[in-house]
């Protein structure tokens, strides 16, 4: 027996200690690894056939936010099916999911791997993977050693799962996941305080039957907390219905919110329910409520002051029963005090506000983020292994991201799509260099006010200074999309890229 009592004993009783559950898990993965000393050691979940990372040592942190689907790895596939410790042969040629993770090995290929399947009753609910650069570095380990561990690891899991269903469960409707329309799980990923504050945020109101109004600047993710908060409701059952109010023009806008009646204006040749009733039960998510006009906004109200509404050309009244949840990357506050949005209005939307927080205020989000972007897409692009050099993760936690998650989701696709093009292999790294961040970079909030130096300047100057500044933020607010920058901006799009091009933005 290699391993003590005492050592095993030890861990044992650390399980038992009073952290918080995920410092627990890292402790055990910390004293495995010392205990097997190995190069790597990860605990991961498996649920919803993939494998989630709930702790680790010796990989880079983005492992952290990388997912990992059974059909995409076979070495996990191999441990999910096996019913006892795995051992993987140093010449299996089957891909590790950690290739390439384990830092300051560069590419260096892992050479030993143990896996143990971790087991609740007959249900698989998780995994421990040791990976060690010496391929006998396992031989010395018995399989009962291996087992012993695995139960530990295993109790602990499970412990911690009940738990987590036991605090869901007061919320939660049983009969529901959280999934999208591709039938995938949905997932926040992020672990900073300010990320677990939002969970934690999610999860009261979803409860409660409350309005909610979601803020936030672009690409934040206000759309994934709107529909988790639906998801965790209960009316998950029931629709979400969608609807965009930037992109509805006055003249269908009534309609569109409350149905019509067949007759009612040129055009209405049959009755048709509006956003409100096909929500009856359920929620409307009015995305961009900045952007509804006074009139609606009045219309709107009266919806929710009484639960009943008008189709377009009917007399009758119709009650619905609808949460709204709202969401806008405007200051609605601002809004109220310049007369463009109603504060009654404003009052019952924002009984519950969230703001979601932009991606320079967690930081530390930035590496799992990135992990998990880059899975994603290594499988879209079919490749073997898709890194991120420490190099690449400072860069991108040093970047202001004024698109926030939506910017950084596209950066990482651009950046391996450009990485393909030079690096002629399936494995690929993401440099700095595949990140156009410098031409990007942003002051950490863009500034329209001068600076010291331009002040001085000719008004030319300070002409241009401005708007390149304006024209940077609206792209970054359009996803860099220029025609719908132009469109934002009021601008012919051929005289915004001329203009562009002037200012050295292009
Ligand atoms: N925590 C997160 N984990 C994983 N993906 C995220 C997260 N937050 C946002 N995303 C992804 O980033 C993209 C932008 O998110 P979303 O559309 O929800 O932003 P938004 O705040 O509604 O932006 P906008 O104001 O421009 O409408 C989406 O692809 C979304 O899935
Ligand atoms: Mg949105």
């Amino acid at each position: 027996m290699q391993l003590s009592i005492q050592s095993l004993a030890a861990i044992a009783i650390d399980l038992q200690s009073g952290l918080s559950q995920r410092d627990r898990f890292q402790r055990l993965i910390n004293s495995l690894r010392q205990l097997l000393s190995c190069d790597a050691a990860a605990l991961l979940r498996f649920e919803g056939q993939q494998f989630t990372p709930l702790a680790i040592d010796g990989l880079t942190q983005d492992v952290l936010g990388r997912r990992f689907a059974l059909g995409d790895h076979p070495r996990l596939e191999a441990i999910a099916r096996a019913g006892n410790v795995v051992r993987f042969p140093a010449t299996s040629d089957l891909p590790d999911p950690y290739d390439g993770l384990i830092p300051d090995h560069g590419s260096l290929k892992v050479h030993a791997c143990i896996g143990l399947p971790l087991f609740a009753e007959q249900d698989l609910i998780g995994a421990l993977t040791f990976d060690s650069l010496n391929p006998m570095q396992f031989d010395r380990f018995s399989n009962e050693e291996l087992r012993l561990i695995g139960v530990l690891a295993a109790g602990a899991l499970n412990n911690a799962l009940l738990l987590e269903m036991l605090e869901q469960q007061s919320f939660t409707p049983l009969t529901t996941t959280s999934a999208n329309s591709t039938g995938a799980p949905e997932e926040m990923i992020g672990l900073s305080p300010l990320m677990q504050q939002l969970k934690r945020e999610i999860n009261i109101v979803a409860a409660s039957d409350l309005n909610v109004l979601i803020t936030g600047e672009t690409g934040v993710g206000k759309e994934l907390v709107t529909r988790a908060i639906h998801q965790k409701s209960s009316r998950a059952s029931k629709p979400l219905v969608y609807l965009n109010c930037a992109a509805l023009p006055e003249s269908v806008a009534e309609s569109e919110l409350f149905g019509h009646v067949k007759g009612a204006f040129t055009g209405a040749i049959q009755h048709r329910i509006g956003k409100f009733e096909l929500a009856d039960n359920g929620t409307l998510f009015l995305d961009e409520i900045g952007e509804l006009s006074l009139s609606l906004q009045a219309k709107l109200l009266r919806v929710i002051q009484y639960g009943d509404l008008q189709r377009v050309g009917d007399d009758h009244n119709k009650r619905v029963n609808v949460r709204i949840l709202a969401a806008t990357n405007s200051d609605l506050k601002q809004a109220v005090v310049d007369g463009l949005f109603r504060a009654d209005l404003y009052h019952r939307l924002s009984v519950f506000p969230i703001v979601v927080p932009p991606l320079r205020e967690r930081v530390s989000d930035i590496a799992l983020l990135a992990g998990f972007f880059c899975e994603r897409c290594r499988i879209k692009l079919g490749l073997s292994q898709l890194t991120l050099p420490p190099a690449t993760l400072a860069r991108l936690e040093h970047y202001a991201w004024p698109g926030n998650i939506r910017e950084l989701e596209h950066a990482v696709y651009r950046a391996a799509i450009l990485a393909r093009a030079t690096q002629n292999s399936t494995e690929l790294e993401l440099l700095p260099a595949h990140f156009n961040l410098q031409a990007e970079s942003l002051p950490d909030t863009v500034n329209t006010a001068l600076p010291e130096t331009i002040i001085q300047a000719d008004l030319a100057t300070m002409t241009q200074h401005f708007q390149r500044n304006v024209i940077y933020k609206t792209l970054a607010e359009c996803d860099m999309n220029w025609a719908a920058a132009a469109r934002r901006l009021h601008i012919d799009s051929g005289n915004l890229h001329r203009l562009a091009k002037r200012l050295g933005l292009k």
